[in-house]
C-alpha cells in the first residue's frame, strides 16, 4: 500500500496540489460545501491512480483542490463505505494520501441517526468521541511503520483544540451544535428499533455508516481530526420512523448552510 500511496501522491503533486492546510471529507448531502471553495482543480476519482470509485448516490466521487477562507484545502466529494464492498484499507486509502501530501488536519462530516432525545432532525453534532462497531478494522494485518505504530493511542480521537474552536465558532454565529459520541455500524440497512436502543445503551448519541475508519487511519498517522455530524433522522424509543436515503439527503440539506458557515469560519481562524 505504501508504494501505491506514493504513486497517487506523485500524480496529485504533479497536478500542482501542494501546500495543503486541511483535508475535508464531505458526507451525505454535504457535497455543496464545495460551493464555498474557490476551486482550482477538480479531479474525478476515476482519473486518480489507485483511488476507489464511489458508488453511492449523493457521493459524486471528485477530489477538489482549492482555497477556502484563504487556506489550501483538498476535499473529497464522495467517500468510500464498507457496505459498498471495499475493505476498510481501501476505503481509507485517500486519508493515507492526504497525509503524504502533507496534510496534518482533517475535517470529516457525515449524516447520522440521532439516538439522544435532546436531538432534532437537521441539527448538528460535533463529534467528541466515537465507538467503533464496524465488523472490520482498517489497521488489521501487518503494520507498516512508515504510516504509524502498531498500537495506536486513541485517547483524543477528535482534537480537543479543534473541537473547542469549532464550538466557539458555532456560539459566535448563533448556530446550535450539540457535542456527542458517534457510533459506526456497517450498514447499509438503517437500524431496527432494537438496534437504535442498543446504540443508545452503548453510550452513543448518533449512529452512522462511515467516518470512524477514516479517523482511525488518520490517528494511525498522527493527524488531528474534527468531526461534524448532521442528524438526519431519529432512532428514539417508541418513535422510530421510516427512513430512506432520500430523506437523509433532504434533512442533511437543511443543515448545509450552517455546516458551510461553520467550516468556513473555522478554517479562517486556524
Ligand atoms: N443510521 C445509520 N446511518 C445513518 C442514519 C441512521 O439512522 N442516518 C443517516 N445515516
Amino acid at each position: 500500500m505504501y508504494k501505491k500511496v506514493l504513486e497517487t501522491v506523485k500524480f496529485l503533486e504533479e497536478k500542482g496540489i501542494n501546500n495543503l492546510d486541511y483535508g475535508i471529507v464531505l458526507g451525505t448531502g454535504l457535497g455543496s460545501l464545495v460551493s464555498i471553495i474557490d476551486v482550482e482543480l477538480k479531479i474525478p476519482y476515476s482519473e486518480i491512480p489507485n483511488f476507489p470509485v464511489s458508488t453511492v448516490e449523493g457521493h459524486s466521487g471528485t477530489l477538489i483542490f482549492g482555497k477556502l477562507s484563504g487556506k489550501n484545502v483538498l476535499a473529497m466529494q464522495g467517500r468510500f463505505h464498507y457496505y459498498e464492498g471495499w475493505t476498510l484499507q481501501q476505503a481509507t486509502f485517500p486519508i493515507r494520501v492526504m497525509k503524504f501530501l502533507g496534510i496534518e488536519r482533517i475535517i470529516v462530516s457525515n449524516a447520522s441517526g440521532g439516538v439522544n432525545s435532546n436531538f432534532k432532525v437537521g441539527e448538528i453534532m460535533l463529534i467528541n468521541d466515537h465507538i467503533n462497531m464496524m465488523p472490520e478494522h482498517p489497521l488489521r494485518g501487518e503494520n507498516d511503520k512508515r504510516f504509524g505504530q502498531r498500537f495506536v493511542d486513541m485517547h483524543e480521537p477528535y482534537n480537543l483544540k479543534m473541537l473547542e474552536t469549532m464550538q466557539n465558532v458555532a456560539d459566535n454565529n448563533n448556530i446550535k451544535v450539540h457535542q456527542g459520541v458517534y457510533l459506526a455500524l456497517q450498514g447499509p440497512t438503517f437500524e431496527t428499533p432494537a438496534e437504535y436502543r442498543m446504540v443508545r445503551n452503548m453510550g452513543a448519541d448518533t449512529v452512522g455508516m462511515s467516518t470512524v475508519p477514516e479517523v482511525i487511519v488518520a490517528k494511525h498517522m498522527n493527524m488531528d481530526c474534527l468531526g461534524i455530524s448532521v442528524i438526519t433522522d431519529l432512532g428514539l424509543e417508541g418513535k422510530v420512523e421510516e427512513v430512506s436515503h432520500e430523506a437523509v439527503q433532504e434533512a442533511a440539506k437543511t443543515a448545509e448552510k450552517d455546516v458551510c458557515k461553520l467550516v468556513e469560519e473555522f478554517v479562517l481562524k486556524n
